[in-house]
C-alpha cells in the first residue's frame, strides 16, 4: 500500500549533504534524561563530535557536558546555539510540547533534526514540521529505535512476504501494570511539558510496531478514549514514593481506540501506563490467509522477549509455526543515530522519516479529539 498524500521527498541533494573527510559538528537541544542516550551514542561515532547543547534550566547544559566528560559549548537558549556554532544537525531532545519550535527554528538555519518521539503532541504541529522540512529540503527523522530490531522488521517482512494474505484486522498496544514514569522527572505527566501521555509516550511505539508493518497506510476515522484514573491517583506512586505527583498529573494513563486505515484495515488499540492486568493482549495481525502473534512487551524499547507465531492451515490442517526470536546485534540507540549520521553524510532519506510519522501522529491527534468529543470523527490529513 504506497503513502501518496503526504510521500514527499525527504532526499538532500548531493551538493546539499555533508562533507564526510571531517567530524559532523552535532548540538543536542535539551539535556534531561533522554539526551544522555543521544550523546553516549555520538561519543561512540568516529565522524561525529558533539559541539554544543542548550537547556532552558540554567546550568542544566553545562553540568551534563560535565558529567559525560565532553568539552562543548553550553547555551540555555537553543536559537544562540543554533546561530553561533556552525553546526551540521541537532538532536531535539526536548519534552513534546517544545518538540515543534526546535524542529523549525534548525531546519529554518539548514540544519538537520534527530527528532526524539512523539514527533509532537498535536497533528497541526506534525504538518508545521513538515512542511518546513519539504521547504528546507533538510531531513528530520523521528526517534524511533525499535525500528532498528532485527524482530521488529521481520514482522514486516512476514506482512510484505503475503504469507498472513490481505491483512483486515489489527489488534496492538500493551503497556505496564504500575509504571506511570515519574522517576527521572516530572516533564511525562505534566500537560504543559508533554501534552499526552502514555498514548503519546508509549502507544506511538505500539502504533508504528503494526503501521510500518503495512507501509503505514493513512488512518481515516478513529473512536478514542483516554482516561486519568490512576495517575491522579496518589497511591500510583507507591513504588517510587512520589505522592505528591498526583497534583501535577495532568495528561492520560490509558487510551483506547477503534481505528479505521484505508484499505479496509481495521485497528484496534489500547496503551497503559498503570492497569490491574499483566497485559492488554498481545499484538495480532489478521489476514486471509494467515495471523501473526506478537507477544505483548513493556512496548518502549524495542525489545522482544518470546518468539512471534505465524496461524496458516498447512494443506487444510490449522497448523503454527514459531518464528524463532532474531538475537540483537548491538544497541539500538546507537542504530537510530547512525543511521541518521549516514543520511545527514550521503545526503540520503531519513531513517523514520515524518511521511510516515504523521500518519501516527495524526491517530494520536484524532485519539485526543475523539475523546474530549465523545463520538468518532473523521482524519483529516493536509497537504504538505
Ligand atoms: N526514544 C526513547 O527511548 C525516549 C526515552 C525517553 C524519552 N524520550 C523522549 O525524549 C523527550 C525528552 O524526554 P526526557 O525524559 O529527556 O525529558 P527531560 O525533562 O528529562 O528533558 C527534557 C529537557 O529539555 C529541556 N527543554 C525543554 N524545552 C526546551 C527548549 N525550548 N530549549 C531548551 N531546552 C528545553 C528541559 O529543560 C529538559 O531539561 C520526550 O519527547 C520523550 O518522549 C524518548
Amino acid at each position: 500500500m504506497a503513502l501518496d498524500l503526504n510521500d514527499f521527498s525527504t532526499d538532500m541533494t548531493e551538493k546539499e549533504a555533508v562533507c564526510s573527510s571531517r567530524k559532523l559538528r552535532i548540538g543536542i537541544i535539551g539535556t534531561g534524561g533522554i539526551a544522555n542516550s543521544h550523546i553516549k551514542s555520538y561519543l561512540k561515532q568516529r565522524d561525529a563530535e558533539v559541539v554544543a547543547g542548550a537547556d532552558l534550566i540554567p546550568g542544566k547544559a553545562a553540568q551534563f557536558f560535565e558529567r559525560h566528560g565532553v568539552e562543548a559549548r553550553a547555551f540555555e537558549d537553543y536559537r544562540e546555539m543554533i546561530d553561533t556554532m556552525d553546526l551540521d544537525a541537532v538532536s531535539v531532545c526536548t519534552y513534546n510540547s517544545t518538540h515543534k519550535e526546535c524542529t523549525i527554528y534548525a531546519l529554518e538555519h539548514g540544519l538537520p533534526v534527530l527528532l526524539e518521539k512523539p514527533m509532537t503532541v498535536t497533528l497541526d504541529e506534525a504538518v508545521e514540521i513538515c512542511r518546513a522540512e519539504k521547504k528546507s529540503g533538510k531531513i528530520v527523522s523521528v526517534g524511533f529505535q525499535p525500528r532498528f530490531d532485527g524482530n521488529m522488521q521481520m514482522i514486516k517482512k512476514i506482512v510484505e512476504s503475503g504469507e498472513l494474505g490481505k491483512v483486515y484486522y489489527i489488534q496492538t498496544g500493551g503497556g505496564r501494570r504500575h509504571g506511570i514514569p515519574v522517576s527521572w522527572s516530572t516533564t511525562f505527566i505534566e500537560e504543559e511539558k508533554a501534552g499526552i501521555g502514555a498514548v503519546g509516550d508509549i502507544g506511538c511505539y505500539s502504533l508504528d510496531l503494526v503501521l510500518n508493518a503495512l507501509g503505514y497506510p493513512k488512518p481515516l476515522t478513529v473512536s478514542g478514549q483516554m482516561t486519568d484514573y490512576f495517575g491522579k491517583d496518589p497511591s500510583s506512586y507507591a513504588k517510587v514514593n512520589k505522592p505528591e505527583c498526583a497534583e501535577m498529573f495532568s495528561v492520560d494513563d490509558f487510551a483506547s481506540a477503534y481505528i479505521r486505515l484505508e484499505g479496509d484495515i481495521v485497528l484496534d488499540f489500547r496503551i497503559a501506563w498503570y492497569m490491574h492486568l499483566d497485559t492488554p493482549g498481545d499484538t495480532i495481525i489478521m489476514g486471509t490467509k494467515g495471523a501473526l502473534r506478537i507477544p505483548s512487551t513493556d512496548c518502549w524499547n524495542g525489545t522482544f522477549h518470546k518468539p512471534m507465531t505465524v496461524y496458516r492451515d498447512v494443506a487444510g490442517l490449522p497448523s503454527q509455526i514459531e518464528v524463532p526470536l532474531i538475537p540483537s546485534d548491538g544497541e539500538l540507540f546507537d542504530k537510530k543515530i547512525r543511521s541518521f549520521l549516514d543520511a545527514v553524510i550521503t545526503g540520503g532519506k531519513a531513517p523514520v522519516p515524518t511521511c510516515q510519522i504523521l500518519y501516527n501522529q495524526a491517530i494520536i491527534d484524532g485519539i485526543m479529539k475523539s475523546s474530549k468529543l465523545g463520538h468518532e470523527v473523521q482524519i483529516e490529513i493536509p497537504e504538505i
